[in-house]
């Protein structure tokens, strides 16, 4: 006995001379599944931020369709005679729409041109939906002909259509125009091609490629993630900069010709990303979002105001920036109202609107959020308010509140004490912190309240200094995401944010996904992301080396978990060390493990990230795996994610 520990030491000491590493002993308690973990694990956060839905994921191409921008032809080029008046308009809400007149001469053109959003991408046989509103100025007028054009970068007219107006009432006129080739910076002109003045509103372009309305290639994006809930729409968007510009779900449904405008408030919030053409349409609105998460099998779950503007932006001493507390009902309607757009009966208000937009069947709402990023006092004595009526009037729906901006500190301790006061259902957290920080975490949830309310890890990312979606921003992600995984118990919900970003437009990074107006990239952390959602689990499985959790020690983050549905036992593992790592880990419990799959995710460069014109830089790699009996052996490179699915 004695000589083999001697001759154990021996051989650690050879090996830690030579360099090699130390093998790892994991165990897996196999058979005997631990806490359920929620289906709505590891979700999206949708917030219009970055362009990400006006000039990203709503496939509108024209900016400023409508005539509404505050600076009525913000996007606009006009030429000739082009007027902008409101007088008998075609929508009540969007009143602002332009005049085309002759300009004398025939050679005098007039007309009106739109670069889209950073340009118009146009793709080579796709066929592009043109639609216009429109009238004959005059009383008696009799007939005018208008004119569209695709335009390619070179200023060369690639596709063009007419249209004949014979109608002094507003009426919808549609044409199709093809691309023949693909240009990334297109545009579109509009002419008065002959004839009396015209009238002229809600100019718009779609790809054929869109789904609902929505880009088909982001919806794709958002599918593949396999999201468990989606969060909308945000964010700070949510508060509104004043009470007047927070967002109103009302106002996003309905025929998008008549939605209002709303500002957007990324627009000016960094001066440094100063975009002043940021609006919301809504064309992307409540009605297309509870459909996407549909499609996309995610429990959707709003986010309304609690009568709070941006507690950032405004001081909680000022009146103006509060609805005071016994005058939040419009407030409480809303939410109540949202409910009832969701999932009430098509025989009610907001049900048979649902139905009126093609979809009688319930959405099926289960949770709603009150409040994002709120702290002090001024919170949850109007929360409380909205818990009543919705509890009494719903039952059955969860409600999430929020424990302020920051991870920790005295705000965030008010926060969840408040919360848990309240009996709220879930507990918002945001944590925009270093890589580091995401590392040293993967034990934060280790040691929470277990009875109190759930955790919903609402926003998230990793910071890194340089290279903001880099890949150590992603595997230090997915090494604290173990730690999620580990407290299913306690954490029932996490979205990483923000989601979409435009390549020419963003005002916040990193981001999931990266777009310009052809194409998207996904990040290394939208591959995280992926593995987490399509290795979610149902139940928990205790993974322990030396009969320790593995969150840390020698940079290794494990966790394991049984899929009830496939009968798969799943592993991950973060190597974020930077050497290889050499790790046995034994199912106990289990006689064999059938053949399996492996998927890593590893760059050699840890700063690597995939751009768009480089989108391969850090991509997940699947291969077949055998497990010698219950044992698996794995070599784990350094700075490497595995994910073991037998
Ligand atoms: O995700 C970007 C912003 O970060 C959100 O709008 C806000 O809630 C948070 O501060």
């Amino acid at each position: 006995m004695r000589k083999t520990n001697i001759f154990a030491a021996l051989m650690l000491a050879a090996m830690t001379s030579l360099g090699a590493s130390a093998q790892h002993q994991f165990a897996v308690q196999a058979n005997k599944p631990g806490v359920e973990i929620q289906p709505t694990m590891y979700g999206i956060f949708f917030e219009d931020i970055n362009f990400g839905a006006d000039g990203g994921l709503y496939a509108e191409m024209v900016e400023n369709r409508s005539f509404e921008f505050p600076q009525r032809l913000m996007g606009w080029n006009t030429f000739g005679n082009v007027t902008v008046s409101d007088v008998k308009p075609a929508f009540d809400r969007n009143p602002h729409y332009v005049t085309l007149e002759a300009s004398g001469a025939r050679e005098k053109q007039t007309g009106l041109e739109n670069r889209g959003f950073f340009g118009m991408g146009l793709k080579k046989d796709m066929k592009y939906d043109f639609t216009v509103y429109a009238r004959l100025h005059l009383l008696n007028g009799k007939q005018t002909k208008i004119r569209v054009e695709l335009v390619n970068s070179n200023n060369n007219v690639i596709a063009k259509q007419s249209i004949t107006i014979t109608n002094n009432k507003w009426q919808k006129y549609t044409t199709t125009l093809t691309s023949p080739q693909t240009d990334a910076k297109g545009l579109m002109r509009v002419y008065l091609e002959s004839g009396e003045s015209v009238d002229l509103d809600h100019i718009s372009l779609f790809p054929q490629d869109n789904w609902n309305g929505l880009r088909a290639d982001l919806v794709q994006d958002l599918s593949d993630l396999h999201p468990g809930v989606f969060r909308f729409p945000g964010g700070c968007i949510v508060e509104g900069t004043d009470l007047e510009t927070r967002y109103e779900w009302k106002n996003s449904v309905g025929a998008p010709e008549n939605r209002p405008l709303n500002e957007n408030r990324w627009n000016y919030t960094f001066p440094h990303r100063l975009y002043p053409n940021y609006y919301q349409t809504y064309g992307l609105g409540f009605y297309e979002y509870f459909l996407l998460s549909e499609k996309i099998g995610a429990d959707p779950l709003p986010i309304l105001s609690v009568g709070l503007s941006c507690q950032y932006q405004n001081s909680d001493n000022d009146k103006n920036a509060h609805v005071a507390v016994d005058q939040l009902q419009s407030y409480i309607d809303d939410a109540l109202d949202l409910i009832e757009f969701a999932n009430g009966p098509v025989t009610s208000k907001w049900g048979k609107l649902r139905a009126d937009m093609g979809h009688p069947a319930p959405f099926n709402l289960k949770q709603i959020g009150i409040g994002n990023e709120q702290w002090g006092p001024l919170y949850p004595e109007r929360l409380q308010k909205f818990m009543e009526q919705i509890h009494a009037k719903y039952p059955k729906i969860k409600i999430c509140g929020s424990s302020g901006p920051s991870a920790d500190g005295k705000d965030f301790d008010y926060g969840w004490e408040q919360m848990r006061k309240l009996g709220v259902d879930m507990v918002d957290e945001h944590y925009y912190k270093s890589p580091d920080w995401f590392r040293s975490n993967a034990g934060r949830y280790d040691n929470y309240d277990r009875k109190g309310p759930k955790v919903f890890a609402g926003e998230y990312a990793a910071h890194a200094k340089h290279d903001p979606n880099s890949w150590e921003a992603a595997l230090s992600e997915a090494a604290f995401m173990t730690g999620l995984e580990r407290n299913a118990d306690v954490v029932y919900q996490a979205t990483y944010a923000p989601l979409f970003a435009h390549v020419e437009g963003w005002q916040w990074r990193p981001d999931l996904i990266w777009f310009d107006n052809l194409t998207s990239v996904r990040s290394a952390n939208y591959y995280v992301q992926q593995l987490y959602g399509l290795n979610k689990g149902t139940h928990v499985l205790s993974l322990t080396e030396n009969g320790k959790t593995v969150k840390g020690e020698n940079g290794l983050y494990a966790t394991a978990c049984f899929d009830k549905h496939t009968k798969s036992y799943i592993v991950k593992i973060a190597n974020t060390s930077n050497e290889e790592k050499e790790i046995t880990v034994t199912f106990n419990g289990l006689k064999k493990l059938k053949a399996g799959k492996v998927t890593v995710l590893h760059a050699d460069d840890i700063q690597a990230e995939n751009k768009i014109d480089h989108k391969n830089a850090v991509v997940p790699v699947t291969s077949d795996v055998q497990a010698n009996g219950n044992v698996l052996n794995v070599k784990m490179k350094a700075n490497s994610f595995v994910v073991y699915r037998f």
